[in-house]
């Protein structure tokens, strides 16, 4: 198959987004040794934008926590979980993991390797039952992980809710903020939260191969690394942070990268940011409902529908494969269902500098891809929707007063 411009080419899929060409020409410059001051002044700017990501993403602009260092680990977030885990608990201590889909049972088998687990499991996609987590944390619990955006299902689960039923007891609350932070409200310390970590190729629109960790200072003495794996070493990694460096080689071109995308987050402002993405997500879930679709799953509860990763369902009567042939026709990329969930659906994502017409792109292209695999399916109808969204301006004014409850703003 021939490779079509790279300029038609639009990459839907939930991460790696696509990236500005900034961000690409930073990864061109000449070689530095990462011990030298140019890789610090790298490091610093990545920081210094990591900070501002993880403490400031509120819809007002409000910092939320005091007290922490942003991270920066050669490594994708799978590395930032487990260096979590593996850092903050050991042995026979207690972890209670959140799972209801693909990330948070990773963050379930990452604690089960160093110590013993307690699941709070539900149906994929479905919302946890709070007096279940509230029974289960108990004093002999040491963390808590759960999954913020949990990207496998398309739902934004209520982080600050379980935050509060963790803040009652000794637990540290780590949480994967993957596919939220850069795109959605998300805050340190109103929600308890003591580490967080997020990936460079989500909503933070850099390059894969890194990720980031916050660190909260409550967090920080608690660590205690004999027991992690030595490449994660956190004692390690806050020590040489303190001289924006990592202890071992860095991946100098990414570094860069990131620090050229954070910057530009900065630039555009966290609250437009957050609203920008919410608005994209309302595009895609009322031009999809529109046309037909039905959204996956159906939330409930104070778990509500992802404001960066889209989940539909796929119409029982198509063939799964001519539908995802179809659009990869039309050279764009999005993803399908992953785990006992393929063939169930298809997500787009919204995470990172997408432009409007982007985004509207993105739903002509799934009707004209439904209706050639025989679904039927109103493209005009979702198109027509989606330019109502982005001609009123707005997101889901609901949404945003969820959030800023939660947020306690
Ligand atoms: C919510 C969430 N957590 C963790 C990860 C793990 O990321 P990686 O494969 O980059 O380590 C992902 C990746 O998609 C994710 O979406």
């Amino acid at each position: 198959m021939t490779q079509r411009a790279a300029e038609d080419f639009l990459l839907l899929n939930p991460g790696p987004v696509g990236l500005t060409d900034e961000v690409r020409a930073a990864m061109d410059a000449p070689m530095v040794s990462h011990r030298s001051a140019a890789f610090e002044g790298t490091y610093e700017r990545a920081q210094r934008g990591l900070d501002r990501v993880f403490t400031g993403s509120t819809l007002d602009g409000r910092r939320t926590a005091e007290g922490g260092t942003s991270l920066i680990l050669n490594g994708t977030a799978t590395m930032g979980m487990e260096a979590a885990v593996a850092n903050f608990v050991s042995g026979d201590e207690e972890v209670v993991a959140l799972v209801n889909g693909k990330f948070g049972r990773r963050f379930a088998r990452i604690a089960e390797r160093y110590a013993e687990v307690k699941r709070i499991e539900v149906e994929w996609g479905r919302s946890f039952d709070l007096d279940a987590v509230d029974e289960a944390v108990t004093d002999e619990t040491a963390l808590v992980t759960m999954v913020h955006n949990e990207t496998s299902t398309g739902v934004l689960n209520p982080v600050f809710a379980v935050g509060e039923i963790v803040e009652g007891s000794d637990a540290l609350f780590v949480v994967d903020g993957v596919t939220s932070l850069g795109g959605d409200v998300f805050c340190i310390d109103d929600w308890g939260v003591d580490a967080a970590i997020t990936d460079a190729q989500k909503a933070l629109a850099a390059p894969p191969g890194i990720s980031a960790m916050y660190v909260t200072d409550r967090a920080a003495a608690r660590v205690e690394s004999e027991r992690a794996p030595f490449y994660a070493d956190l004692e390690k990694h806050l020590r040489k942070a303190a001289d924006f460096q990592t202890p071992f080689t860095s991946a100098v071109p990414l570094f860069r990268a990131l620090a050229v995308a954070v910057e530009d987050i900065e630039e555009e402002g966290l609250p437009e940011r957050i609203r920008r993405h919410r608005r994209q997500a309302t595009v895609f879930r009322e031009g999809f409902a529109a046309m037909g679709l039905e959204g996956f799953p159906e939330t409930t509860d104070l778990t509500v529908r992802s404001n960066t990763v889209t989940a539909t369902a796929l119409p029982d009567r198509i063939e799964p494969v001519e539908f995802f042939d179809a659009v990869e026709a039309r050279n764009v990329s999005l993803s399908g269902g992953q785990a006992h969930l393929g063939g169930e659906m298809f997500r787009v994502s919204n995470m990172g500098n997408l432009a409007a017409e982007d985004v509207l792109r993105g739903v002509r292209v799934v009707g004209e891809a439904m209706a050639e695999a025989g679904a039927s399916v109103d493209t005009d109808a979702g198109l027509d929707a989606a330019r109502e969204v982005l001609a009123s301006g707005h997101s889901d004014p609901e949404r945003d007063a969820t959030s800023i409850e939660a947020a306690g703003e």
